[in-house]
């Protein structure tokens, strides 16, 4: 079952209210909420203030993607915000198996991201510690993209290592994915896509979703 997260860091800024409801009525199974610090990637979205100002606005799970240096002092401000899910960089944790610990411990589910210069090997042995695992399929700071070709095989080993160990988890493709992009991500495992700038400059959202659900 293919899960659609559309993030609203290419939605209008100006009515996020009105852009949540948009996702909502796509029949988009989550909100991917792309955050950055200015530090860890160059650019600053939002922080835990917005979040929570949207979380009456909708029933999704909300899906928040830390792209901060130092993910350990968000980590609670942002499941108190409303946060359901949390994934933090591997190349910004000092301690990974404890910040996801962390995460777990305070009600949410636990994700652990990947940028496209580091190799899976890094978080092979820690899948059984988390509920996602989010490989990166652009440079992470901007939408609008182009996805980088060949990174179906690092989602190819995440899943046969996952399917060895008997896990079912979520794999997150996050980064220039479109309907034609999303076959080959599928196809070697991923089950929750990112959509930004495709969504948002879709002439039907819900017909968009669709289509992306049923183009595997
Ligand atoms: C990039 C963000 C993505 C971005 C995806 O750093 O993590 O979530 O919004 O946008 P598109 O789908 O336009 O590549
Ligand atoms: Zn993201």
């Amino acid at each position: 079952m293919i899960k659609i997260a559309p993030s609203i860091l290419s939605a209008d800024f100006s009515c996020l209210k009105t852009e949540l409801e948009k996702i909502e009525r796509s029949g988009a199974d989550m909100v991917h909420l792309d955050i950055m610090d200015g530090h860890f990637v160059p650019p600053i979205t939002i922080g835990a203030i917005v979040v929570n100002a949207l979380r009456p606005h909708s029933k999704l799970l909300f899906d928040t993607h830390l792209m901060v240096s130092n993910p350990d002092s968000h980590i609670e401000s942002f499941i108190e915000a409303g946060s359901d899910s949390i994934t933090i960089h591997a190349e910004a944790a000092t301690n990974l198996e404890a910040s996801l610990a962390r995460i777990r411990s305070l009600g949410a589910r636990a994700g652990v991201s990947i940028s496209p210069e580091t190799d899976e090997s890094v978080i092979i042995n820690i899948l059984d510690k988390v509920d996602m695992v989010l490989i990166m399929t652009v440079r992470p700071g901007y939408g609008g993209q182009k996805y980088i070709e060949g990174m179906e095989k690092k989602i190819r080993n995440v899943r046969d290592a996952a399917n060895r160990l008997g896990l079912s988890l979520d794999i997150q493709v996050d980064g220039g994915i479109n309907s034609e992009t999303i076959k080959k991500v599928v196809t070697a495992g991923a089950n929750v896509i990112v959509t930004g700038s495709a969504f948002f400059n879709s002439k039907d959202p819900a017909e968009f979703v669709s289509l992306l659900k049923g183009s595997v």
